[in-house]
């Protein structure tokens, strides 16, 4: 399973867990694959002690780190977080505010302690994607930032490339991929539209083959639906270099997920996740509960662009995680379709083993097979 990528990476095996939570992430480095942290939900404060409690818990391994710059925003141009985030709440109708919070209301979520009241903005910006950059690039066993929703900026190009790491981004079109390629990233992660979190309308099977080919020799990890080892030497056939799993590692024993929300994921069938834009603006896929059938009403405020529907929605992420056992109706919980998949806690050592034990079999069986005429 070993590509030219682990090389450049100095990694074992080429599967890359996306995870929120540095537990995962320094686990999955130490089993021989790569973590990368999603920076969004931190402070450039938060995320200097989470990178620093990684490089503590990873050894010798190296590890990525994943930030959030969209093609398009609200407020796009502003380089000052405060200035921006000031701007936007400005932008915010009192509609919106109202409807998520009476929903809340409605389910009995009780309000944040006045001492834990969340920031409304904190990643999904330029403005503030820079100094979690700063950070990360402060951090010798960071080896790759990542990008999601657009090309990257061609400065933080220049400054990710300049300081001796990769740089890479999700896309979910080949038109996407080619914009990564002009752009001189190293790497595309391709994300099939089966995937958790934002995510296009093309699957997997027909994106990974097309990305691969638009941006050819770039390497290409596949992304959206991995939960196997079947399906990683699936994504192998298909020319990637590599696989890039979120949903897999959120039901891992080392996440940071109360039961309540595991318990969600192990009820969950492949059918029960909906594409939305009611947490964030932006095409999300996530578990359908009564927070994203409410928002498709014909009577719900339209959800606004990103960040402004993220805004919106901060006290509500943070309710509902700290409140989970009664949220989960109008929990956010982005996950793929592979929850279907998901029915079990085990540690991310395990998971790692399981994942290429299944490739192996696959591959034997493969081999194993004859010609017609033999
Ligand atoms: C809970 C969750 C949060 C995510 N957040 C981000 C993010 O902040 N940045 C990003 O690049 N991708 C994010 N993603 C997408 C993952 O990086 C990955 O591409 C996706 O999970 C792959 O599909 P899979 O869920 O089928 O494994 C998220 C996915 C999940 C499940």
């Amino acid at each position: 399973m070993h590509t030219p990528i682990c090389d450049r990476l100095g990694i074992e095996v080429p599967i890359f867990a996306f995870s929120h939570c540095r537990d995962v992430v320094a686990a999955e480095s130490r089993a021989g694959g790569f973590g990368v942290l999603g920076a969004v939900g931190f402070t450039p404060e938060q995320l200097e002690v989470e990178c620093r409690w990684i490089d503590e818990h990873v050894g010798n391994h190296t590890y990525g780190v994943d930030i959030v710059i969209p093609g398009k925003y609200e407020g796009m141009g502003e380089v000052d977080p405060a200035k921006l985030e000031e701007h936007l709440r400005a932008l915010v109708p009192q509609e919106h505010r109202d409807f998520a919070a009476k929903l809340l209301r409605d389910h009995g979520v009780p309000e944040l302690p006045e001492d834990s009241k969340a920031r409304e903005l904190i990643g999904w910006t330029a403005a503030t994607a820079n100094p979690q950059i700063d950070v990360a690039l402060a951090h010798p066993k960071v080896r790759a930032i990542a990008n999601a929703l657009g090309t990257p900026p061609e400065d933080v190009i220049g400054r990710v490339q300049q300081s001796g790491r990769l740089i890479g981004a999700l896309c979910g079109s080949p038109q996407q991929a080619r914009k990564h390629k002009e752009a001189g990233l190293d790497f595309v992660i391709a994300q099939g539209t089966e995937g958790g979190g934002h995510t296009g309308e093309i699957g997997s099977v027909v994106l990974w083959p097309q990305v691969v080919d638009a941006v050819a020799p770039i390497p290409v990890l596949a992304a959206g639906g991995i939960a196997t080892g079947r399906q990683i030497a699936a994504a192998l056939a298909l020319g990637c270099a590599g696989v890039w799993a979120g949903s897999l590692w959120l039901a891992v024993e080392e996440a940071e997920a109360p039961q309540a929300q595991r318990e969600s994921y192990f009820a969950a069938s492949s059918k029960d996740t909906v594409r939305s834009r009611s947490f964030t603006g932006k095409p999300c896929r996530m578990l359908r509960n009564e927070w994203t059938d409410a928002w498709e009403q014909p009577d719900a405020p339209k959800p606004l662009g990103m960040p402004l529907q993220g805004m919106v929605t901060m006290d509500t992420v943070a309710r509902t995680h700290r409140y989970a056992d009664k949220a989960q109706p109008v929990a956010f919980n982005p996950i793929g379709q592979v929850v279907g998949m998901i029915d079990r806690t085990e540690s991310v050592r395990d998971l790692m083993l399981r994942l290429q034990e299944q490739y192996l079999a696959a591959v034997e069986r493969l081999d194993a097979l004859q010609p017609a005429d033999a």
